[in-house]
């Protein structure tokens, strides 16, 4: 579906961008374990000022495609993120419901400011209304794998993203 140097051109667009946006402040990358660790590592070289990362585990998915509609929280950030500049990195926004959960704990630590960057915006498909501050590419309703998003833990590796075979059932 997406090339990987499509999506290199765009993560060094979003890098450029968030670097204006942020204009010279320093910034904490969350990313959201484990989908979004592809992009967390590209986006982190395309932005010039002090990054820090950190990273945050939920769980909603299980092993399969559909969502469970039910968010955990597995593993918190380790910083303090209160006063700071925090973007949320994620794979995929879907149905809204992660990042809607994730904005609420991570707001109740009080940054200063806290946004949204994710890859993939699969607006179709939402519950929550949350969209994000950046996006790579919003994709219609389709499944896909590759560049760190998985079915069952497999095809993260994959360079390009791809849509699954069999569709989104
Ligand atoms: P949401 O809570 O429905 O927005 O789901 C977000 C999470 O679902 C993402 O972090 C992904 O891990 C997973 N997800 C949603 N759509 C896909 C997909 O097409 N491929 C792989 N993972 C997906
Ligand atoms: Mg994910």
């Amino acid at each position: 579906m997406i090339t990987r140097q499509q999506i290199a051109d765009r993560v060094a667009e979003l890098g450029r961008q968030i670097t204006h946006d942020l204009n010279g402040e320093d910034v904490i990358l969350v990313g959201v374990l484990k989908g979004a660790c592809l992009f967390l590592s590209d986006l982190a070289r395309a932005i010039e000022l002090n990054v820090t990362f950190d990273f945050i585990s939920v769980s909603s998915y299980g092993a399969g495609k559909q969502t469970s509609g039910e968010v955990k929280l597995n593993k918190d950030v380790d910083t303090a993120i209160t006063g700071k500049n925090v973007i949320v990195v994620e794979d995929i926004l879907d149905t809204g419901l992660t990042l809607t959960y994730l904005r609420r704990v991570l707001m109740a630590a009080q940054p200063k400011s806290l946004k949204i960057a994710t890859l993939l915006d699969k607006p179709s498909r939402r519950q929550q209304p949350i969209q994000p501050d950046y996006y790579g590419f919003k994709i219609p309703d389709e499944f896909v794998v590759g560049y760190g998003m998985d079915y069952a833990e497999r095809y993260r590796n994959l360079p390009d993203i791809c849509v699954l075979e069999g569709g989104a059932e």
